[in-house]
């Protein structure tokens, strides 16, 4: 099997204020954090690729989470997760303290994310189908006959044939495969899922269908939603706030349209640059 992800994740809790202080986040301190990051520092070896970073998400929004190649933004992600250890900082999801919970809790927090991770997102000997159906085996007791017509809705509700559900990943389109883990990261209904770069790779047209799909599904499933991403047009279209990743930490969390006027020159060129006025 190749390695890839598995059920997801992770949280939330009304706290104090939020992380990067701006007037996006000023005005949604009332509101409620999902998860929560503060003070969080992660290295390897003498390498220290988060320092002291605070972040906060809030229930139903979606989340853009940008930053150059290499800043750590999928680091961050596995960090929640879990998958990567921190040297220091605190981590809440579902207002729980994920340092602080047993491994019953830490179950029932992981029940309710799910993950789309940036490489090997699906069991490639495993159809489509029984990918949909792992997060489902580890952490509930179903029949096969429920899982079957479970994994079926989730197929469907991704925007994919039922003829996908029997098929291997090597038998899919790169669109089809991030539907089919996008369907696996939904698979036990999930409050908050985890996107790292779910468009790229994709055809304009694929990646606005794709966009569309995770509006939709926030919209009527009131999901959360953290999405990694280098798309402008996902930013512009979908992202309720943007989250931006440098110096190790998030520099500065809100609106496309505060993040534009935001004095810093990755930022500038990122959102005001040559790439940025073509796609206007
Ligand atoms: N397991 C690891 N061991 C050592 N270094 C690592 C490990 N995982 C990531 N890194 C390093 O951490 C830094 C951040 O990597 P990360 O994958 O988070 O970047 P990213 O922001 O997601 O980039 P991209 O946009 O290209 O996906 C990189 O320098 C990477 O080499
Ligand atoms: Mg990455």
């Amino acid at each position: 099997m190749q390695p890839t992800a598995v059920s997801p994740t992770p949280t939330g809790a009304p706290r104090e204020s939020a992380g990067p202080g701006n007037a996006a986040d000023a005005s949604r301190q009332d509101q409620e954090a999902i998860l929560s990051a503060r003070g969080v520092t992660v290295g390897f070896g003498q390498t220290i690729v988060l320092k002291d970073l605070d972040l906060d998400v809030y229930a139903r929004e979606i989340l853009g989470f940008v930053g150059g190649s290499g800043t750590g933004k999928s680091v961050l992600m596995r960090t929640i997760l879990g998958l990567t250890p921190r040297r220091a900082g605190r981590i809440e999801v579902f207002g729980k303290d994920l340092d602080a919970v047993d491994s019953e809790e830490r179950q029932s927090i992981e029940r309710r994310w799910g993950v789309l991770f940036q490489q090997g997102a699906l069991f490639s000997s495993l159809t489509v189908r029984q990918n949909v159906q792992v997060p489902m085996r580890e952490h509930m007791n179903m029949s096969q006959r429920l899982m079957d017509e479970l994994a079926l809705l989730k197929i469907e509700m991704v925007g994919l044939p039922v003829s996908a559900a029997d098929k291997f990943p090597s038998e899919l389109s790169g669109g089809m495969i991030k539907r089919a883990s996008l369907a696996r990261a939904l698979a036990l209904d999930p409050d908050l899922v985890f996107l790292d770069e779910p468009t790229s790779g994709l055809d304009p047209i694929g990646a606005a269908a794709f966009d569309d799909l995770v509006r939709k599904l926030r919209d009527t499933l009131g999901l959360t939603v953290y999405m990694v991403t280098h798309d402008l047009d996902s930013l512009h279209s979908i992202c309720d706030r943007v989250a931006v990743l440098g110096e190790k930490k998030v520099l500065r969390a809100g609106t496309v349209e505060e993040l534009m006027h935001f004095d810093n020159a990755w930022v500038q060129s990122y959102f005001n640059g040559e790439r940025a006025l073509r796609r206007v």
